[in-house]
């Protein structure tokens, strides 16, 4: 009854700050390419029409590796941002720290438990209490296509590695560049989550990158997965090194490259330059990859400010966690909703397969966290991956010899 009494007070103390006039939030984050600015607005828009200021605090880097730094960085002075966005193990290793701040009673008022998928539930809760609010879900074997440039090769979708490295021949016998690549860690591994996926399939991806099975990391698998990211290389431009992977979206979007290899806020990218799915620009799996969805979902971790969350805080958790706001953003992010309840009527023919393929891969158990985009391994074991496949990718190693580096990152660093 006591306890009963006390839970009650609390839900009272939280629905009243809720309602009550919040304070700005501070924002960390790394949505800083046009698509993604657009996303971020709908999030803007929809706190501001609640009386919440926004504290822009952008750190540009796509898979968040700098975002993080700055974080750290933050967190040693004493002085956090309220919210940042944040990606499956980072938020398990702050929650770990107790950094973060106790979203439950929030979450039990409004039901979270009953609509977030499960596969995120494993990364927005700690010790079984939420501590973020997840945003959306995005997965990273895509492949996204200039249609009007493979229309002209008489380029069909290809949906075998061979039928796609003969594709990639074809755009570069016609001058054309083939691949639209951006040569930095995060992209490099992206690309490798849908490489090592259709090498290997789903088992081997789990033993490799989840489990970190030496057998596996050490394998032949592994090495013809390396050997197929070489061919790769051969089919992206000289000027690689370095771009972002907007101004690489902006080839395809542009007709200069035919294909690029990104995971779904590529899409965002498409309809903030007005370009239309199925007509102007085409989304599939990575050949090999077509039952398979490895994915990351970006979610806005609360840190602790004192006993209580923040109104500011669960005024944001509450407008991430709203049904309309999941459909009114995901149109925009190029990702699908974080809840399962979310219609998929104003989503466009790309965000409709992501939903479907999302909802098929959960049920059929191939639904399996990024490496790329930390959902499989912690930042320490992912950073070593990411240095063994960019040294790899720029001729650093060949095979056999990434394969072996491979084998002793990971065991030093888990
Ligand atoms: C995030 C996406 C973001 C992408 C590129 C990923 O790690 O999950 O939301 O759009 O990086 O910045």
């Amino acid at each position: 009854m006591r306890k009963l009494a006390t839970s009650m007070t609390a839900l009272a103390t939280l629905f009243i700050a809720t309602q009550a006039q919040a304070e700005d939030v501070e924002v960390l984050h790394w949505w800083t390419s046009g698509g993604e600015a657009a996303a971020l607005n709908v999030l803007k828009g929809d706190l501001e029409s609640q009386g919440i200021g926004w504290q822009d605090m952008p750190v540009a880097g796509g898979g968040g590796t700098q975002a993080m730094t700055v974080l750290r960085a933050r967190v040693t002075a004493g002085n956090p941002p309220t919210a940042v966005q944040m990606l499956g193990f980072d938020i398990l290793d702050w929650a770990k720290e107790g950094a973060l701040a106790d979203l439950n009673i929030l979450a039990g008022m409004e039901g979270w438990d009953a609509v977030v998928p499960e596969a995120l539930q494993q990364f927005a809760k700690h010790d079984g209490k939420w501590v973020s609010a997840p945003v959306n879900v995005h997965s990273t074997n895509w492949v996204w296509a200039n249609k009007a440039v493979l229309d002209e090769l008489g380029i069909a979708v290809p949906t075998t590695w061979d039928e796609f490295v003969a594709a990639l021949e074809a755009v570069k016998a016609s001058g054309k560049t083939a691949i639209a690549h951006g040569g930095q860690a995060w992209q490099d591994a992206t690309v490798f989550d849908a490489v090592v996926m259709s090498t290997g399939g789903l088992d081997f991806y789990k033993s490799a990158f989840i489990d970190l099975d030496e057998d596996a990391l050490g394998s032949d698998t592994m090495k013809e997965a390396f050997d197929r990211m070489g061919v790769i290389r051969s089919y992206v431009d000289d000027n690689f090194s370095g771009r972002d992977w907007n101004l690489a979206t902006a080839m395809v979007i542009n007709g200069d490259a035919a294909f690029q290899m990104m995971g779904d806020w590529a899409k965002g990218e498409f309809l903030n330059a007005g370009k239309v799915p199925d007509q102007d620009f085409l989304c599939f799996r990575f050949p090999g990859t077509q039952e398979q969805v490895t994915f990351n979902a970006d979610q806005f971790a609360m840190f602790a400010q004192g006993p209580e969350v923040g109104k500011e805080q669960a005024a944001l958790a509450t407008a991430i966690l709203s049904p309309s706001f999941q459909s009114a953003f995901n149109v925009v992010k190029g990702s699908v909703p974080a809840r399962t309840d979310v219609s998929n009527e104003a989503f466009d023919a790309c965000g409709k397969k992501g939903m479907a393929d999302l909802k098929a891969a959960a049920a059929s158990g191939n639904l399996v966290g990024s490496m790329a985009h930390g959902h499989a391994n912690p930042a320490s074991v992912k950073n070593a991956i990411y240095d063994v496949v960019t040294a790899h990718f720029n001729g650093e190693y060949d095979s056999a010899a990434a394969v072996d580096e491979l084998v002793t990152a990971v065991q030093i660093n888990k």
